[in-house]
């Protein structure tokens, strides 16, 4: 049996490599792996960009040297801490850039014209992160008003899946392969303990189910598409609770086998991961970074 060689242009990479290089002595040996995480190049959007882990994960695919990464977010201008991280991205100097694009991803024609736009820009689509969520106040699920549910469902689903079309149809439209990455939650498989969160518990399944539907019609147009569930994190969607109700640090703490909630720097290793060549054989899974939550 032949196995089909790597395409990466980084090719021959691994084993393949060292065996050639068994073969020529003048073979140059020297580590790929990081260069598999490179970005050179690449285009991106990230929805919720404004900040939080939306911001966290356009930086690291900034740092990873994506040519442009373009954040969706709702104010007309982006936060003082955006753009104090686009500063930095220009000081980094490796020609990277992080654009801002105020959309509300519940109107899907708007979303799919910002990404058309950009498609007519750059003339090349590669990486899609969908980070844009709500998290509302406890609300009895007997008692749960329609309006409120459909807004829910409407940012944290619908809108998460007409950001990733937005993407793929410019992955589709220039031909280069691309990688989706829908942020669900680890409360998308389990339910947050004491919590009453049946909108957003709800919609983070959906999201599940969203990223191995896609998965599996978009295989075979070299488009993957993945979950990726964080666990506790602080951010302002947590510090709506955190804040409010300090007791909730340690609760929260001891759900996870470390003891600890995470920060947000630590979701950048599997997004860069995520987003580039080094995950090629991933799509239709669900990543979870959860401190272990799931494991007691
Ligand atoms: N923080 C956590 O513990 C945690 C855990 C699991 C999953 N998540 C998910 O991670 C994602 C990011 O959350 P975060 O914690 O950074 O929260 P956050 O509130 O800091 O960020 C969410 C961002 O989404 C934007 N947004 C909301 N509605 C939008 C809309 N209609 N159109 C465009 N943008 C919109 C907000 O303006 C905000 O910038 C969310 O999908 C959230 O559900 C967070």
């Amino acid at each position: 049996m032949t196995l089909a060689q790597s395409t990466s242009p980084l090719a021959p990479i691994g084993v393949s490599a060292a065996l050639q290089a068994a073969l020529d002595k003048s073979f140059q040996t020297k580590p790929k792996i990081f260069d598999e995480f490179a970005l050179t190049d690449r285009v991106g959007i990230v929805s919720g960009g404004n900040r939080g882990l939306g911001l966290e994960m356009a930086l690291t695919l900034c740092e990873a040297g994506a040519r442009a990464i373009y954040c969706f977010d709702l104010p007309t201008r982006p936060s003082e801490e955006w753009q104090k991280t686009r500063e930095f991205v220009e000081r980094m100097g490796n020609g990277s850039r992080l654009e801002y694009v105020s959309v509300d991803v519940r109107n899907q024609k708007e979303v799919w014209a910002k990404g058309r736009d950009i498609g007519d820009k750059e003339k090349r689509m590669d990486v899609c992160v969908a980070a844009a969520g709500i998290l509302k106040a406890h609300t009895d699920c007997l008692e749960y008003p329609a309006e409120q549910f459909e807004e829910v469902m409407d940012v944290n689903t619908n809108g998460v899946l007409y950001t990733a079309q937005a993407a793929g149809r410019q992955m589709v439209r220039f031909g280069n392969r691309g990688s989706i990455i829908l942020i669900a939650s680890m409360s998308g498989s389990i339910t947050n303990r004491d919590h009453a969160w049946v909108s957003y518990n709800t919609s983070k399944s959906a999201v599940l189910q969203m990223a191995r539907s896609m998965a599996c019609e978009l295989g075979k147009k070299n488009i993957r598409v993945n979950s990726l569930s964080p666990g506790h994190i602080y951010t302002s969607m947590t510090a709506a609770y955190l804040d409010k109700q300090p007791h909730l640090l340690d609760k929260w703490s001891d759900l996870n086998p470390m003891g600890r909630i995470g920060r947000t720097d630590e979701i950048r290793g599997v997004i860069a991961w995520l987003a580039s060549d080094a995950s090629s054989f991933c799509t239709g899974s669900d990543i979870i970074v959860s401190g272990g939550h799931h494991s007691w």
